[in-house]
Parts: structure tokens; C-alpha cells; sequence
């Protein structure tokens, strides 16, 4: 994908956050300020074609991905999420930031127990708004019948290098984070 400049721009700041003293208030206002008009960043965002969007071992297919930043301290990625597949319950282990600038994502959430974790309320994330995720946060993702989602997914960290946990979505038992084992704990929806 070739990065709109609204999108570098986007990057610039959360870089520049990340070297002060508040990065999640000022990437939070950022996003609030990019995410207030979604539909002209989605028709600036180029779609993901076909291409984009890999077919997992298991044959799901989740939706594109493109990473906008990645370093120790910032990751930044566009991530389109397809209808049809519900994906497993994951931590990150570091503060995540999710704007949706089309169609909608389905935020289901846990809260941690004693001896395990257990559902919590969810909500959907329309095209528009801005969630912050505490580090702690557990949730899982999917798209609504019939309808893609794109959105900019934002973590203070690299979420690629991360010990983090994906949850069986029937027992709930925690795992180490793997793509292999989050390929195989997603479910039709
Ligand atoms: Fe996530």
C-alpha cells in the first residue's frame, strides 16, 4: 500500500508522543482528531486487494494488514478485519489504541479472575471511534455480517515482540501468544 500522507503525518506525531511524557493522551487526541471524519480517511486509505489478504493454514481469512511503524517502542498498522470469522480472546501486554474508519468492529472483552478470566461486557466499535485498551485489556475482534471493517490499530510497544497470551475460546485456558495457535482458536462466526 502506498502510505496517503495523512497516514505518515499519523505516524510522525505518534513518534514524536512516544518520546514525551503522555504518548497515550496525545496519540488519543491525535486519533480523535484523524478519526473525525472517517469517511474521507477511508477514501484516502487504499483498500486491500485480494492479494492483501492471506488465506491462514486453517482458511481463514482475517483481513489485510499493512504495518504503517514498528520499533521498540510503537507499532502502527492498518488492519482490515473480514465478516465471517470470530477471533480468539488475546491480550498485548501494552496499551493499545484502536480507531475504526470504516464499517464497524465487534469488541468482546474478559476481565481477569483468580483462576482465570471470565466475559465481560462488549460494545461495537463504529466507524469513528477511538478505544484505548489498558495494558492488562483481553478482547477479541470480528466484523459484523456483510460488512468489512478497516481500522488503525496502535500499541506503545512492539507488538511483535512481546510475551503475550491468546485464550481457547471454549475453555478460556490461556496460551502462549503464537500466530499458528491464534490461527487455530479462531471459529467460524
Ligand atoms: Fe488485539
Amino acid at each position: 500500500m502506498e502510505t496517503p500522507a495523512v497516514l505518515t503525518a499519523f505516524v510522525d506525531t505518534c513518534r514524536q508522543a512516544v518520546q514525551g511524557d503522555d504518548a497515550r493522551a496525545t496519540i488519543h487526541a491525535a486519533m480523535t482528531e484523524l478519526f473525525a471524519d472517517p469517511a474521507s480517511l477511508a477514501a484516502g486509505v487504499p483498500a486491500f486487494t485480494a492479494d492483501d489478504i492471506a488465506t491462514s493454514p486453517r482458511g481463514f481469512r482475517l483481513g489485510g494488514e499493512t504495518l504503517l511503524h514498528q520499533a521498540a517502542d510503537l507499532s502502527v498498522m492498518v488492519l482490515g478485519t473480514l465478516p465471517g470469522v470470530i477471533q480468539p480472546p488475546h491480550d498485548h501486554e501494552m496499551v493499545a489504541m484502536i480507531g475504526v474508519f470504516e464499517g464497524c468492529e465487534e469488541q468482546r472483552f474478559w476481565a481477569r479472575t483468580d483462576d482465570g478470566i471470565e466475559p465481560v461486557a462488549g460494545r461495537l466499535l463504529e466507524a469513528g471511534e477511538v478505544m484505548v485498551l489498558g495494558e492488562r485489556a483481553i478482547h477479541a475482534i470480528s466484523a459484523p455480517e456483510h460488512q468489512d471493517a478497516r481500522a488503525i490499530h496502535v500499541y506503545l510497544g512492539n507488538i511483535s515482540d512481546v510475551d503475550r497470551s491468546v485464550f481457547d475460546p471454549e475453555t478460556l485456558e490461556e496460551h502462549p501468544f503464537e500466530s499458528d495457535r491464534y490461527d487455530a482458536f479462531c471459529r467460524p462466526a
